[in-house]
């Protein structure tokens, strides 16, 4: 290239605003309009300020109760659809599930024995988390243990901790201390804290009752950070100690690859693929919901090494699956999925690793969080940094300096309001993750208390995430004068948060 040229187009390469490394090919249009507040009003107190139950296409702005099964697909995914087998067993996208499984996360998790399946599908992630805890649990005489076993984790999903618990083991979230801090420059917050877990194992009475130890890749509990390559390690090698298996959940492992790649020393010049590879080379089994990084709608899995501390620990676990999976999702090779969902499945697996995709995807996101504390004045106001699928706003800090106290549910009042202003977030907080035992409520403990802004992926553009941050501004500058909540419905039940129906405490005059 001539000199003149190459000037030129190094000047072009640093324009400081990256395209999007994807255009649209297909849209659909919004139905209703920014200022039907009074509709949104009604509907919302119709609802009971449910965010679950607020229908979905009465949203003029972004939705982001979740970035679980909210993915735009690409245009390969769906081709791919079209090419979908429904033959009732061994269709062709199982196979090609298989092989894109040993392809993204390393050729340990090939099935060699084929008498033992080792990759059980099934319709999404919780399915999975159901399958593993009621088989475990039954091989380990958990309902007649004296005391229960103990799941630690760097943060238990609220359905992973759910169906630990309704199977009589119990989930222990052992946090990392600079998550507890809220430490913006700590980058891998995600992390499992090492001293808990190592005083945890060193007990040899603790270490009995511990048959599996889980980390969350990104910790979506944990303020959805990251987890560090070196963290990871860190807990295999304390696990493999004392021969106790290590599972990941492994929902958002090309964003969490992502951090490690971009952020953890020496991984600067890996490939994402190679850095999943490294991470999963650490672990026995893992169980992942493809409704996040799978870049699908619908779809989760549950995979074990062959040859592995947990496979050796419970030999009986795989045809015990086997047997579950059947009765209740499918033959193995369907699971609870079409064929056409596979192939869907397989093709996202192939583009979420791409650092162009995760580079525009976390980036995205982090924009967003930034924004808000811009527009709100107040860097504490989000967790940071902002970790790749969620800004998750801190209800403490947002309330602090107002009348408004726990028992008046704050993060419960901003996503009522939100949905009359025509966006959706979620509470992930002291309601969600508290409970409520004989009328006294209990926070999470350790505690947590956020408004979770989740971004699906492929689905909004830059302009939607800042037309939020301003309706959130606007909240924030009237916070003062924003009102409480009352449970009318539910506060007692289990997983309340999805069941509960809540009004606005009542004006002051
Ligand atoms: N584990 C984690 C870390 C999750 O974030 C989720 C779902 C699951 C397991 C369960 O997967 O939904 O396919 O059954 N998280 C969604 C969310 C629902 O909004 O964070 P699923």
């Amino acid at each position: 290239m001539e000199s003149w040229l190459r000037n030129l187009t190094r000047r072009l390469a640093q324009t400081p605003t990256l395209n999007r490394p994807y255009r649209n090919a297909a849209v659909s249009f919004r139905r209703c309009a920014r200022t039907d507040f009074d509709e949104r009003a009604r509907l919302a107190r119709a609802c009971g300020l449910n965010v679950f139950l607020f229908p979905a296409e009465e949203l003029p702005g972004c939705d982001l109760l979740t970035d679980s099964g909210t993915t735009t697909m690409t245009m390969s995914q769906w081709s791919q659809l079209l090419l979908g087998d429904e033959s009732y067993g061994s269709n062709e996208g199982y196979f090609e599930f298989k092989d894109q499984i040993v392809e993204t996360f390393g050729p340990e998790w090939e099935n060699r024995d084929r008498l033992n399946e080792n990759t059980f599908i099934f319709h999404q992630g919780r399915a999975a988390e159901h399958g593993l805890f009621k088989v475990l649990a039954r091989l380990l005489g958990a309902a007649g243990a004296r005391e229960p076993f103990i799941i630690p984790s760097n943060g238990h999903f609220d359905t992973t901790q759910a169906n630990i618990e309704d199977n009589r083991l119990e989930a222990r979230n052992l946090f990392s201390p600079a998550l507890r801090r809220n430490d913006p420059k700590a980058e891998f917050k995600g992390d499992m804290d090492l001293r808990a877990l190592k005083a945890m194992l060193d007990d040899p009475k603790l270490r009995r009752r511990v048959p599996l130890v889980y980390l969350t890749i990104t910790n979506n509990t944990g303020g959805g950070q990251p987890v560090s390559l070196a963290n990871i390690r860190a807990v295999r090698r304390l696990t493999a100690r004392h021969d106790i298996p290590l599972f990941l959940d492994a929902c958002r492992f090309a964003e969490n690859a992502w951090f490690i790649r971009h952020f953890e020393s020496g991984m600067q010049s890996r490939s994402i693929a190679d850095v999943v590879r490294l991470v999963f080379a650490e672990c026995d089994g893992f169980h992942i919901s493809l409704k996040k990084d799978g870049l699908v709608n619908i779809g989760g899995a549950l995979v074990v090494k062959e040859k592995s501390i947990f496979t050796g620990r419970y030999p009986k676990f795989q045809s015990g699956l086997t047997d579950h999976q059947i009765l209740v999702e499918g033959h193995p090779t369907y699971g609870g999925l079409a064929g056409r969902d596979l192939k869907g499945i397989v093709e996202g697996l192939k583009t979420v690793v791409h650092d162009e995709f995760l580079t525009h995807r976390i980036t995205q996101v982090q924009r967003f969080g930034e924004r808000i504390k811009e527009l709100c004045a107040n860097p504490k106001l989000v967790m940071s940094p902002v970790g790749g699928s969620a800004v998750y706003i801190d209800i403490d800090e947002f309330f602090k300096d107002t009348r408004l106290r726990d028992a008046d549910l704050p993060g419960i009042s901003l996503t009522g309001l939100l949905l009359i202003a025509g966006h959706r977030l979620c509470e992930l907080g002291v309601y969600a993750f508290g409970r409520n035992q004989d009328g006294v409520e209990i926070p999470p403990d350790p505690r947590v208390n956020f408004v979770r802004a989740a971004v699906p992926r492929l689905a909004y553009e830059d302009q939607d995430l800042s037309a939020l941050a301003e309706t959130i501004a606007v909240l924030y500058r009237a916070r003062g004068s924003l009102p409480g909540i009352q449970v009318t419905h539910g506060r007692e039940l289990h997983l309340r948060h999805f069941k509960s129906r809540f009004r606005f405490q009542p004006r002051v005059a």
